[in-house]
């Protein structure tokens, strides 16, 4: 198709470019204006990011293609600060704190324009209405919309402009104090470089064959037809890892791309760079791969039955990691106990879907040092398996972090950077990669689904006697972060209870699916999950209060734990109380069955809302029916 010529103009100057027909508005300001601050967090019209004014109205310039820009005027982020200094509304997002990975802010912050031009005067409930087409995975929404309330009210004269002004810590005492935040200009401002904002010159762009099979074997691999394409630079696959091919947080199980076999939809089969993503991806489709489809595991249960086909050589039970912890004479303790509740629970993947998707740039600098940028959250670490992996001296491997566009512990794990570094070595030239929102939620770690069976006794005066838990968690195809969170769950999972026996199982399981790996709270929250609703459920059937249960069994100052760690100074009394106080619990509350259970949220007067997740509360806040 013949090249487009494109006349607009963009933040107040004219411009003129050619541009390919396929190419979204989107594309054209980041690769071809180099308004990075536009931000390409979905590319599916849903988060918001991409946000900028064509004629003066909003749209996501991820669903424009660039033709409808003909002729028109286009206003990105970039053009809302004159002259350097930011406008009313970006120093009211620095001033409140709205800016955590900042990804989602330049697209925030042309909303929030968006609203304030419609409606100077907007009220908070039209802030958050006309803000409901972005997305942010940090903050929480509110400091946002403070910050938009705040820029309203100096723009409408209620505040004077020294109401935006930056807090200042007067007396060098930080902690507790309001302090400035250094990185938030240029979160507000766009200006702010993410791995797949950076550029280089001679810079290829990096694709990835994917598997489509869960479990197969991989019998050839021929990529002559990829490697003869015009404008194709340079193809690599396992036979190009010249060190230690493994990877991983504990255990060094996943290749940089499948070797001999293929272990989950979407594993690394081969890579391209080419001079451009679309010819990358259009020599994608030329390599040719023969596969021998195995029986697959989908369910960590079934990979744990004798005889289940083995996902990998070394550990033929399917067992990643099991840790097991014994404290005291479990049956002694249910003997002793007066009630007995078991019961299961279960808890599911989940996606961390941080904005910025991975991205990454690799090269090998004049002094033939392997550098990788991208935002891993654990460098050093995988500086030393690069090292290995590519068979250089440690002096000759660099990690940089680039701001991290968000990660919940999601990019810990260095399931890119391998390429990278081999790519950029076999070609010489810098390689970059940048996933699609749907190559990061198909690929990536998500958080362990597990399956927990918790048995506790008690004596009639809440008193827990026994504690035995077993969590069977899916790690999927490779380990990661799966050991680490199996202890993690299994040291935190009697939660912070004084319980005299103690018999604690968690085992992570190798499957076909794809790999879980590290998230907020790494393992606790499944476990902890099983416990406190146990308790709940106790509660109930001892016709206790849940706080006064917790309270009997709370471990105080100089307890030791289930993992023989004396305990100085515990905090859990207090902040169980706090919780207490700040719910508005009513003593002797209901709680339901499964530990649904009445939550209070404070509306702005103070007054109590029931929440109404799980169950139905009367309009004076009785409960009336639960789940
Ligand atoms: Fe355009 Fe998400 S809405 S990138
Ligand atoms: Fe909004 Fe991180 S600050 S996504």
């Amino acid at each position: 198709m013949p090249e487009l010529r494109i006349e607009a103009v963009v933040n107040g100057r004219k411009v003129a470019r050619n541009a390919q027909p396929y190419q979204r508005l989107l594309d054209f300001l980041r690769d071809d204006m180099h308004l990075t601050g536009t931000k390409d967090g979905c590319g599916a019209g849903e988060c918001g990011a991409c946000s900028v004014f064509v004629d003066g109205v909003l749209m996501k310039s991820c669903l424009i293609p660039v033709g409808k820009a003909q002729g028109s005027k286009i206003e990105t982020v970039e053009g809302l600060a004159r002259k350097g200094d930011l406008s009313i509304l970006q120093k009211a997002f620095h001033k409140t704190g709205a800016s955590q990975c900042g990804y989602c802010i330049p697209g925030m912050v042309m909303a929030a324009t968006a609203a304030l031009r419609v409606n100077p005067f907007a009220d908070r409930e039209e802030i958050k209405e006309r803000l409901g087409g972005n997305i942010c995975r940090c903050t929480g929404y509110q400091k946002i919309f403070d910050a938009v309330e705040l820029a309203r009210d100096v723009q409408n004269g209620r505040l004077p402009v020294t109401a935006l002004a930056e807090t200042e810590v007067a007396d060098g005492k930080y902690i507790g104090a309001n302090v400035r935040r250094l990185d938030a200009p240029g979160k507000v401002s766009g200006a702010l470089k993410y791995a797949g904002d950076m550029t280089m010159p001679h810079m290829l762009h990096l694709q990835v064959l994917r598997s489509p099979h869960p479990h197969a074997l991989i019998e050839s691999i021929d990529t002559s037809e990829a490697e003869a394409m015009e404008g194709v630079e340079g193809v690599i696959t396992a036979a190009d890892v010249p060190g230690e091919d493994g990877f991983g947080v504990f255990v060094h199980d996943q290749p940089v791309m499948a070797r001999g076999k293929v272990r989950y939809v979407g594993e690394a089969v081969a890579a391209v760079a080419a001079e451009d993503v679309v010819t990358a991806r259009r020599a994608l489709a030329k390599i040719k791969v023969v596969y021998k489809p195995l029986p697959a595991l989908f369910d960590p249960f079934e990979a744990m039955k004798p005889g289940a086909p083995v996902i990998h050589d070394y550990a033929p039970d399917n067992i990643t990691k099991h840790i097991p912890i014994r404290k005291g004479d479990i049956e002694k303790g249910f003997a002793q106990s007066d009630l007995v509740v078991e019961q299961d629970y279960e808890t599911q993947a989940i996606e961390h879907a941080y904005l910025e998707p991975e991205a990454g740039l690799g090269y090998v600098d004049a002094d033939g040092v392997v550098t990788i940028v991208s935002p891993s959250q654990n460098i050093t670490h995988h500086r030393h398996m690069l090292a290995k992996i590519i068979k250089k001296p440690i002096a000759k491997v660099r990690f940089i972090m680039s701001p991290v566009g968000g990660g919940f512990g999601g990019k810990e794990d260095m399931i890119y950077q391998g390429m990278l570094a081999l790519m950029a070595m076999k070609t010489g030239r810098p390689v970059r990669l940048v996933f699609t929102r749907e190559e990061s939620i198909a690929t990536t770690a998500k958080r362990h689904p597990s399956r927990t069976t918790l048995r506790m006794g008690l004596t009639r005066d809440g008193r827990i006697q026994a504690l035995s838990l077993k969590m069977i968690c899916d790690g999927g195809a490779y380990g990661l972060s799966t050991e680490g969170v199996m202890r993690k769950a299994a040291i935190l999972g009697a939660g912070p209870y004084a319980i005299p026996n103690v018999q604690v199982d968690t085992y992570g399981i190798y499957t076909n699916n794809t790999p879980s790996g590290a998230f907020r709270s790494f393992g606790a929250l499944q476990t902890q999950f099983a416990t406190e609703s146990h308790l709940d459920i106790c509660a109930e059937r001892l016709g206790l209060d849940p706080f006064e249960i917790r309270r009997i069994n709370a471990m105080r100052d100089g307890a030791e734990t289930h993992t023989k760690q004396k305990l100085k100074s515990v905090s859990y009394l207090r902040v169980l109380e706090a919780a207490e106080r700040a719910s508005h619990w009513e003593k002797g509350a209901p709680v339901s069955r499964g530990g649904a259970r009445r939550d209070f949220a404070r509306d702005g007067e103070g007054v109590r809302a029931p929440c109404t997740l799980g169950a139905r509360f009367s309009e004076d806040g009785k409960l009336e029916a639960a789940e």
